[in-house]
């Protein structure tokens, strides 16, 4: 007679075998036996995922394919249809929509200090951290840098131009312009205190960002009330300054 101990643990030890090789195949591709696979592979049908022939939707599939052309709301801007080597159709098509207001400045100083400082400067010199060691990064403000309009930065950002790579991905059309507005506060003397120089926004800038509906988190309304304020002070500080062909009013 067996002591109940070793029978139970005899049980145990076989059925924990007989699982073991039933788990087990010879396929390497095959999971073997799943415990409860419906928790891995959801019984309801979800859109973005397509686990098993899906026998109710026409051509088996969760999830319809947009019908061709279709744009996802909101995403208008990101298709200008200029093939990326070309930035010199960005050049002369593309304008800047997006009012030289000094919150939209700034907001483009903030981006422009994430995104690209790193490289390019503070001063758009070509000397930031990452720039001195990468080698080839410009100084906006010499030779044809210096000149360089919204639709040319606009496109760069987008596509890279050469050694820069692209960051299209990483910001969204209206941070590009904003980014490029203040490229144009570099070009002039590489000083970021020459920000005000470009503000073009006399009249209150509400009407600007907030009413299109495109207010992004940073042009809150504080900001622009403070704006409001600072162009009254340094709206004719500008002789000789801000230029059509340095400050990206041309295209
Ligand atoms: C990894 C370093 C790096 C980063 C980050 C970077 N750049 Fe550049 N950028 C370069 C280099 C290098 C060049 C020179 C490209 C060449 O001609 O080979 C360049 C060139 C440019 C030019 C001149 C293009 C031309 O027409 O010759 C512009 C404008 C520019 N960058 C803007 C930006 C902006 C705006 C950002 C931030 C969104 C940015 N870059 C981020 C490295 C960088």
């Amino acid at each position: 007679m067996m002591s109940p101990f070793l029978k139970y643990g005899l049980s145990a030890a076989s059925l924990a075998l007989s699982l073991g090789v039933a788990s087990c195949s010879p396929d390497p591709n095959s999971p073997g036996v799943e415990y409860a696979p419906e928790m891995y592979e959801s019984i309801p049908y979800e859109p973005l995922r397509q686990i098993t022939f899906n026998s109710i939707n026409s051509f088996g599939i969760n999830q319809r394919t947009p019908a061709a052309g279709t744009v996802p709301r909101g995403k208008l801007a990101y298709f200008d249809h200029i093939p990326k080597d070309s930035v010199t159709i960005a050049e002369r098509t593309l304008r800047n929509p997006y009012a030289y207001s000094k919150a939209n400045l700034e907001e483009g100083q903030v981006l422009f200090s994430r995104y690209c400082l790193h490289c390019h400067g503070e001063k758009g010199d070509g000397q930031g951290p990452v720039g001195m060691k990468f080698k080839g990064v410009p100084n906006y403000s010499s030779g044809a840098y210096k000149t360089m309009n919204d639709g040319h930065i606009y496109h760069v950002i987008e596509w890279g131009r050469n050694r820069m790579m692209p960051h299209g991905s990483q910001v969204n059309p209206e941070e590009r312009w904003k980014i490029a507005m203040y490229v144009h506060v570099l070009q002039l003397n590489n000083d970021p205190a020459d920000l005000p120089k470009l503000v073009k926004v006399t009249a209150p800038v509400e009407a600007t960002s907030a009413s299109s509906g495109e207010a992004s988190a940073m042009t809150d309304g504080t900001n622009q009330k403070a704006e409001g304020k600072a162009n009254s002070r340094t709206g004719s500080e500008t002789p000789g300054q801000g230029t059509p062909g340095r400050n990206g009013k041309m295209n």
